[in-house]
């Protein structure tokens, strides 16, 4: 008998596929769907911080004017309503997602800057959240900001939600950062349990005939995990946090693999947005079709089984491994003749 099962950030999971963050968890029945096909636990989708403040924005306004006062003022009502439908409406779902299934549930927030907006961190766990997933999104675009101050914002921010929950907290990060492991320490100093690495960058595209810049989202492609295995493998032994891999995770050997370089877990989005909720099923039953043939009996045996520290061979995370990338590479017949 295979025991799928994975401990992440104290919580036991039956199995390490784990729904990353999409509108698809919008949908109870998604949930339960989700939970058929023998998902470990499920990010629901996210939160923002600039519902929230808009949220309360509103608020203020509707307290200062009074309801009554003016049309304007009524408008600003029916504003705060249909906002409310935003936050109050997810807390309403949490709710609504621990009655209908039994797996964990990790609410999502996201958002980068201070402030009383993180208090619905701890309104989520009230809810009934089993755990809360902060989604650190952000694009340092402007040159007068240093990657000093914006990673001391990030790392303050992770804990303020610390400070804010009891529930554990997982942080979902970019690769962006100028020392990537120095800032894995950071926010796990903070407090954060586990890393979730890496957030995809969706960047615009240009259109040539209407000249018009385009808002695209490609869905991943399997080649994503690559870095992701890397940064894992090499975190892994170095932070108490746990690791999850978001990014890339398209079927049953890809879970393994993440799972050798150290993760707890292997989230998945876009495969099952391309082939349907029930590809869960088909990646769980491949992993375990593999760990039969070459007699695995638990993912908790290779876990961290390929990471850095286990591995003869550290060149290969290493900047040796560059030169020998680059030099080792084959042309195509045909190609670079003189
Ligand atoms: C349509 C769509 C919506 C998403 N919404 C969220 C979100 O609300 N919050 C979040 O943290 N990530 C969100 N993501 C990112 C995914 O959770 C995931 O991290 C990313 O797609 C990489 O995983 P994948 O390669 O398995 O798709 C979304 C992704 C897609 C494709």
């Amino acid at each position: 008998m295979i025991d799928l099962s994975t401990r992440y950030m104290g919580i036991e999971l039956r199995s390490p596929v784990v729904v990353s963050a999409s509108p698809l968890q919008k949908e109870i029945a998604n949930l339960e769907r989700m939970e058929a096909a023998g998902a470990g636990a499920i990010v629901l989708h996210s939160l923002f911080e600039v519902q929230i403040q808009l949220e309360s924005r509103n608020l203020d306004r509707w307290l200062e004017h009074g309801a009554e006062s003016s049309p304007e003022a009524r408008t600003y009502l029916a504003d705060l309503k249909d906002y409310n439908l935003g936050p109050e409406g997810y807390l309403e779902h949490i709710e609504r997602a621990k009655r209908a299934i039994r797996v964990p549930i990790i609410a999502s927030l996201n958002g980068v800057s201070q402030g009383g907006w993180t208090r619905y961190a701890r309104w989520m766990e009230q809810a009934g959240a089993d755990a809360i997933e902060l989604n650190l999104y952000d694009l340092a675009a402007d040159p007068a900001v240093s990657g000093a101050e914006i990673e001391q914002r990030l790392v303050d921010l992770v804990g303020e939600v610390r400070a804010t929950v009891r529930a554990p907290l997982a942080v979902k990060i970019g690769s962006s950062f100028s020392s990537l492991a120095n800032m894995a320490r950071r926010f796990d100093q903070a407090g954060a349990n586990a890393l979730v690495l890496f957030n995809r960058f969706y960047q615009p595209d240009f259109d040539l005939e209407t000249l018009e810049v385009v808002r695209t989202l490609h869905l991943s492609r399997p080649e994503e995990l690559l870095p992701r295995l890397c940064w894992v493998a090499i975190l892994y032994g170095q932070v108490r946090a746990d690791l999850a891999v978001t990014g890339g995770v398209h079927g049953g050997a890809d879970v393994l693999k993440c799972m050798m370089a150290g993760a707890r877990i292997a989230m998945t989005t876009s495969a099952i947005l391309e082939r349907g909720i029930e590809h869960i099923a088909t990646m769980l039953a491949e992993a375990r079709a593999w760990m039969e043939e070459h007699e695995y009996h638990s993912i908790a045996e290779m876990q961290g089984s390929l990471a850095r520290w286990a591995v003869a061979d550290r060149s290969a995370f290493e900047r040796g491994n560059y030169m020998q990338v680059l030099s080792a590479y084959t042309f195509k017949a045909g190609v670079g003749k003189t």
